[in-house]
């Protein structure tokens, strides 16, 4: 027996030799040293053995298979380092191809005309505030020289808020256009005034030119010696700046309660060139006679000065404001021919700008 457990251990030993791979070298582990595995079963004849041969040859195995075992655990750790470099061979990872990019966001147009607005008023001291947008009749209107029931509030098609009336401040309301921020200005007490104020600006209208809720930029200077000229220079200043050399501004009178004298400033459309007509001879369809109006313009009326307690012998002031969609969609190479695209969040529309 003795001879056969030593042949048997050969015999492993050298088909242990041809095991290539950890599946194999598993099935062999079971297979002939397993419980139920060759070696086992040599050893089951060890109990008709004379007892002290039964010690003998019992130790011997031992041996042997502790051995075996040794060469075992060998050869599974080459076989484990081989099969790791070749995982590293087949998985390999080319760090220098280049990466594919997550698709990039940007500013929404209206965004991005602001913060250009904002910028070049900056350039001639003008600093940006913000004032409510959800306002008092007294700073949208009362103040702004506008009574009660004054008919010229009905320009503004104003959106009331379901609140309780102020005793002093009025209604509630979203504010129709910036120039709440001219009287919110003033109270700061700090003179001279030089602002910018942007805001979201809300009436109830929908149409080609008009969504219900828009931005517009306001400016305000206050200040000693203040004339029409000063208001003319900064206008020119911006158009110049803002649209280029080859669009044109003009100043017609008109009228505001809050300004004195007042205008309305217009700059010839970007869509026909300010002709009114496109190339094939139709209508324009965004300004219909070459010219589009930004908005309104005028030397602050001494009525606004004195509700902002500001004394109007002593100061003078001029204030416009402007639509910022309706300025930004007159620039050069932005050909937006209804304001209501800005607001449809089709990215296909927003992504191009
Ligand atoms: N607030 C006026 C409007 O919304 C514009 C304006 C501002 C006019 C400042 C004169 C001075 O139409």
């Amino acid at each position: 027996m003795k001879e056969q457990l030593e042949q048997l251990a050969k015999d492993i030993l050298v088909a242990l030799d041809g095991v290539n791979t950890l599946a194999a070298l598993e099935t062999f582990e079971i297979e002939r040293l397993g419980r139920k595995g060759e070696f086992n079963a040599l050893l089951k004849g060890l109990g008709a053995l004379a007892p002290e041969e039964r010690a003998a040859v019992g130790a011997r195995a031992n041996v042997l298979k502790q051995e075996i075992t040794a060469v075992v655990a060998a050869k599974r750790a080459v076989l484990e380092s081989a099969s790791l470099g070749a995982l590293a061979e087949t998985d390999r990872i080319d760090v220098t191809v280049p990466g594919t990019r997550p698709p990039e966001g940007h500013l929404h147009l209206t965004s991005q005309a602001i913060s250009e607005i904002t910028d070049i008023f900056r350039r001639i001291g003008f600093t940006r505030v913000r004032h409510p947008e959800v306002e008092w009749d007294w700073y949208a209107f009362e103040a702004l020289n506008m009574p009660g029931d004054h008919p010229a509030r009905d320009e503004w098609e104003t959106f009331f808020m379901d609140a309780p009336v102020h005793s002093t401040l009025g209604k509630m309301v979203l504010t129709p256009h910036t120039s709440n921020g001219q009287i919110r200005e003033m109270e700061k007490r700090e003179l001279p005034i030089r602002m910018i104020n942007i805001s979201k600006t809300y009436r109830r209208q929908i149409d080609v030119s008009h969504v219900p809720m828009f931005h517009q930029f306001e400016g305000l200077l206050v200040d000693r010696d203040v004339s029409v000229t000063h208001l003319k220079g900064v206008l020119d200043y911006f158009a110049r700046t803002f649209f280029g050399a080859d669009r044109k501004t003009r100043l017609r009178p008109f009228h505001f309660r809050f300004t004195e004298p007042s205008f309305e400033v217009d700059i010839s459309c970007g869509i026909c060139g300010g002709t009114g007509k496109l190339s094939d001879g139709a209508k324009c369809r965004l300004c219909k006679q070459g010219w589009l109006e930004l908005g309104g313009a005028g030397m602050v009326h001494p009525n606004v000065l004195r509700a902002g307690k500001i004394d109007p012998e002593k100061w003078g002031a001029f204030a416009f404001g402007w639509g910022v969609e309706r300025t930004m969609m007159m620039k050069a190479g932005v050909q937006i021919d209804d304001i209501r695209e800005l607001y449809r969040s089709d990215f296909r529309f927003l992504g191009q700008f």
